[in-house]
């Protein structure tokens, strides 16, 4: 099974969108998928896959030698499991900093009785502190994250600071995903959505030596994603992973990038 985090310490920039079209993507090339909806706090793959509510969480008694787990649920053939099962519909999620770790360890440690994955898809929430460490520190054999950002200067800093994070915690990435990379007009005429001013993700892609897998737009057109995360889930099967050995700061701060260092929060 390759297990893949989809990850971005910024909000809101599309990593449920990812793991639900990569999911999607990767069970039309055949392969079977599981979806693990893994934002404690916010989570909200039921609503990608747009269901009427979580579903109920089935549990098999005789699973893990006996221990028990959860039966994934099978929305268009992709096993899927969600805290919002386990919270209800939406109210808001008061757990402690442990009590979330010993969620993100008992989700990925036996909890859950998958059934012969080929891919494993990890939602994750838009942070670096202790539930997010621990699913790093949890999870056994991870093929690799996937980084998910726009290419704005906002989300660009935080591109940093995941960069950093994922060095700090020797973690290997697949590439970046560069979502509400475009966007278009009904007349085809090309336009800059955002208040923010573009960067240029594939240079920075290109500077840690991480591939940019692919650029999505913005978009209302389902069709238009999703054939653009056909090429990615493609091209996701023969990615190798790679492991940043530099530290990124030091790097920005020998070559004088000091610009970028203000925007971006160091480690304390
Ligand atoms: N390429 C796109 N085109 C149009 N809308 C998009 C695109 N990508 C994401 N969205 C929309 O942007 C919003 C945020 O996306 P999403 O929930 O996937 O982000 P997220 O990174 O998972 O957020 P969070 O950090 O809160 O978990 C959603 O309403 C989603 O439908
Ligand atoms: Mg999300």
């Amino acid at each position: 099974m390759r297990k893949i985090v989809v990850a971005s310490i910024k909000g809101g920039v599309g990593k449920t969108t990812v793991s639900f079209n990569l999911a999607r993507s990767l069970k039309r090339l055949g392969f079977s998928v599981g979806y693990l909806d893994a934002d404690i706090t916010a989570p909200t793959g039921s609503e990608a896959f747009g269901l009427e509510k979580p579903p109920d969480w089935e549990l098999d008694a005789a699973a893990d030698g006996g221990r028990g787990a959860i039966v994934p649920y099978n929305v268009d053939g992709i096993q899927f499991i969600t805290l919002a099962s386990h919270f209800g519909q939406a109210p808001a999620v008061l757990w402690n900093e442990e009590r979330k770790i010993d969620a993100a360890r008992q989700l990925l440690q036996g909890v859950v009785a998958w059934d012969n994955l080929d891919w494993l898809i990890l939602d994750t929430p838009p942070s670096s502190s202790g539930e997010m460490q621990a699913l790093y520190d949890y999870i056994t054999d991870l093929h690799g994250v996937v980084l998910v950002f726009q290419p704005t200067d906002m989300a660009a800093a935080d591109l940093l600071r995941t960069l950093d994070f994922l060095k700090f915690k020797t973690v290997p990435i697949l590439g970046l995903v560069s979502n509400m990379s475009y966007c278009r007009s009904p007349l085809g005429e090309s336009f800059w959505p955002f208040l923010s001013p573009k960067v240029d993700l594939a240079a920075i892609c290109e500077k840690f030596g991480i591939p940019l897998l692919g650029e999505i737009p913005l978009t209302p057109d389902k069709k238009m994603v999703e054939q653009a995360f056909n090429q990615i889930a493609s091209r996701l099967d023969g990615t190798k992973p790679v492991i940043l050995k530099e530290d990124i700061f030091k790097r920005l701060i020998r070559e004088g990038k000091k610009n970028l260092l203000k925007a971006a929060v160091r480690r304390l």
